[in-house]
């Protein structure tokens, strides 16, 4: 396997670049690109640690050799929010910088799965779509916005709020990747029955806990190491899958049928192509399903922005 990280110099890159060189199966490649010098030394310093996995850095502005023969590629390239912003205020700058890197995907790497962390993630997706079909090369089960944070979060909430072990805790987090679009299902979690006002109170924290790093951090940034590791999962569940591993599965955002939006996030089994198949997210509360009626407009404003973003 070989994984090229976009955006490496970064938080989000760095930390993910160690957890991919300690997790990726052994004889793997990790490239590491970003425009910031520091990129070739972030590869020498973790080229360090005794694993089977060789990581090589490139900086600058061409990707090229980062991306030449990619199976997956992850993007965490551009600015991150600062208190009193909101994910799509991110939109002025990333936009052009996954239009740039997705047009770069398509012509080296274009079989490659592509995973876009960078915000606002409703709307990069969609972006990182129309470069890629502009190009001839889309392939809809290879293309996935990363929301395994809202996931782990979910996870992690729900097992500190019932006294649960994490490792117990499952459920989907469907929607998008921002406010009201993040919809935790939390009436599918066996084993727990919520009441209305804990149901109320969890679903606002996670939709809000970007917000909530991003003020504890107080203009130094947002999640970084959380999201590393949820990208590290998330990537990890790409590669078992196109290694042939069954039944491997995991929320992503994701082009599906289009029942509610064209970008849905949802649970999909992943297999040796990328997506191998959309599965259902099960059955909704009266409060998810009015949440859910409740977020398409956001959704589908968001999508249409980066569509005509490229169009
Ligand atoms: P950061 O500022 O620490 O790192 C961003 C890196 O991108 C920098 O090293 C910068 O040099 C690099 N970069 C900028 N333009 C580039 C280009 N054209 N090519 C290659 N590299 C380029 O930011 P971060 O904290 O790592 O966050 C990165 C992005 O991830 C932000 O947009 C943030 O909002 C997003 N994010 C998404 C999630 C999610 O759940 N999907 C979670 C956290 C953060
Ligand atoms: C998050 O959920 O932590 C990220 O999307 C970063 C942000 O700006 O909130």
């Amino acid at each position: 396997m070989k994984v090229a990280v976009l955006g490496a110099a970064g938080g989000i890159g760095q930390a993910l670049a160690l957890l991919l060189k300690l997790n990726l199966p052994a004889g793997s490649k990790l490239a590491l690109y970003d425009i910031a010098p520091v990129t070739p030394g972030v590869a020498a310093d973790i080229s360090h640690i005794p694993t089977a996995v060789e990581a090589t850095g490139f900086a600058g502005e061409d990707p090229t050799p980062a991306l030449q023969g990619a199976d997956l590629v992850l993007i965490s390239a551009g600015v991150a929010r600062k208190p009193g912003m909101d994910r799509s205020d991110l939109f002025n700058i990333n936009a052009g910088i996954i239009r740039n890197l997705t047009a770069k995907v398509a012509e080296v790497c274009p079989q490659a799965c592509l995973g876009i962390i960078t915000n606002p993630v409703n709307t990069t997706v969609a972006i990182a779509a129309e470069v890629l079909k502009n190009a001839g090369v889309y392939d809809k089960s290879k293309l996935f916005g990363v929301t395994t944070l809202d996931v782990i979060r979910s996870e992690t909430f729900i097992a500190e709020a019932k006294g649960l072990k994490v490792e117990d805790v499952k459920l989907n987090v469907i929607g998008g990747h921002s406010g009201v679009t993040i919809l935790p299902l939390l009436s599918q979690v066996e084993g727990v029955e919520f009441s209305d006002d804990e149901i109320a109170a969890l679903t606002h924290r996670i939709q809000n806990a970007g917000t909530e790093v991003v003020e504890a951090k107080a203009g130094g940034g947002s999640a970084t190491l959380s999201m590393a590791q949820a990208a590290c999962r998330f990537g990890m569940a790409v590669v078992r899958g196109l290694q042939g591993e069954q039944g491997v599965i995991e929320c992503a955002y994701v082009e599906g049928a289009g029942e509610h939006a064209r970008f849905f996030a949802q649970p999909v089994e992943l297999g040796a192509n990328g997506i191998k198949a959309i599965l259902p997210y099960g059955e909704l509360s009266a409060f998810e399903q009015n949440a859910l009626d409740g977020m398409l407009d956001t959704l589908k404003g968001d999508i249409r922005i980066g569509e005509e973003f490229v169009n």
